[in-house]
């Protein structure tokens, strides 16, 4: 079967992370997607750059618009960000009859019930599990693993900027600014960090997270949303000695007049798990009636981390669009088209 061909519109830090990794693992994916992957035609405005990371092989252009009318393309991942340009492509690459692959917390949480209405309509996918918690397969636990539950209420860390920028704080004594910089560096903020260091961007994620868990639409509009701006090093600095730590929060919750939807900075016992979270990484609590209390923790944000998510998303749709049933039903993973030639 010929490999199902991705067209990908940015390729910055995470555009760059999915090229790399889908090349590294290229067999390993393929066996178990039951078919390649490739990523035909990148859409950057900066060509110069998009060339530099994909080589000779791969089309390269400044429009997203060639390679949403590129028909040989069968599914378009959107890392551009941001609702504005971002929202337009969507809905047009779902028009065109293409799946997509998106990282846009902000877009989903703001307009995902118009987007996911058009693909609906459409009959394509929108898949989005790099949109929460970077490397963490929360949209797949929440959808399908604890899928018996009636969901209490999930709460995380669930922005790496600010972890990474509290933890700094706390352990090194670093000023705020100069942190904030070292996380820009490291490709974890925001192009806008306003949106990480406002709690904007875990009120996206934890929108996004409420949605699927209480099956209610995306209500942005609805959530508290309090930052990490006005706290003081003293206030890290007292929380300690008091045996808490200061993390930014994002609470969703079933009470009986309705849904709970915050991110605030929170005092946490100092020997919790989630106090312990450092850095960028991210962690996010989830209680079912059934399942009682399960905890989901790895790295938010990143280059590939974030990658890991997206080709997560590129597999499962290539399955659906796999002859061989050994592949299309993950639970079949041991016919052995989808095993290697490994020996033990
Ligand atoms: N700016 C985000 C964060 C990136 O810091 O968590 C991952 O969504």
């Amino acid at each position: 079967m010929k490999p199902i061909q991705v067209g990908l519109l940015g390729i910055g830090t995470v555009g760059s992370g999915t090229f790399k990794v889908l090349q590294r693992n290229q067999e390993e994916i393929k066996r178990r997607a039951g078919r390649g992957i490739e990523i035909t035609m990148v859409a950057d405005l900066d060509t110069a750059r998009a060339k530099a990371v994909v080589g000779d092989g791969v089309k390269v252009v400044d429009d997203a618009r060639a390679v949403i009318a590129n028909p040989d393309i069968d599914i378009v991942i959107e890392l551009i960000g941001g609702y504005g340009i971002a929202k337009q492509l969507v809905l047009e690459a779902i028009a065109a009859g293409k799946h997509v692959v998106t990282a846009n917390k902000a877009l989903l949480a703001v307009h995902g019930t118009e987007i996911f209405a058009a693909a609906h309509a459409k009959g394509v996918m929108v898949a989005f599990e790099a949109a929460v918690a970077g490397g963490i397969p929360i949209i797949k636990a929440l959808r399908e693993g604890l899928t018996a539950n009636s969901i209490q209420w999930i709460a995380g860390i669930i922005n790496g900027t600010t972890n990474f920028i509290l933890s700094e704080m706390r352990d090194k004594g670093l000023d705020f600014d100069t942190v904030l910089k070292e996380a820009q560096r490291l490709g974890y903020a925001e192009a806008d960090p306003t949106f990480d260091i406002e709690g904007v961007d875990a009120a996206h994620k934890v929108t996004i997270m409420s949605a699927i868990a209480f099956g209610i639409p995306v209500q942005f509009d609805r959530a508290h949303v309090e930052g990490i701006t006005k706290l003081a090093a003293q206030d890290i600095k007292y929380a300690e000695q008091l045996g808490y730590r200061i993390k930014l929060l994002g609470v969703t919750k079933r009470k009986a007049n309705g849904i709970e939807l915050r991110v605030h900075p929170s005092l946490v016992p100092s020997k919790r798990l989630l106090a312990n979270v450092e850095g960028a990484m991210n962690a996010v609590v989830v209680n079912g009636d059934a399942v009682g209390t399960t905890l989901y923790y790895g790295k938010g944000a990143g280059s590939e981390p974030t990658a890991s998510a997206v080709i997560a998303d590129l597999v499962d749709i290539a399955r659906l669009h796999t002859a061989d049933a050994a592949h299309r039903v993950p639970h079949l993973a041991f016919h052995p088209d989808a095993m290697s030639d490994l020996k033990v």
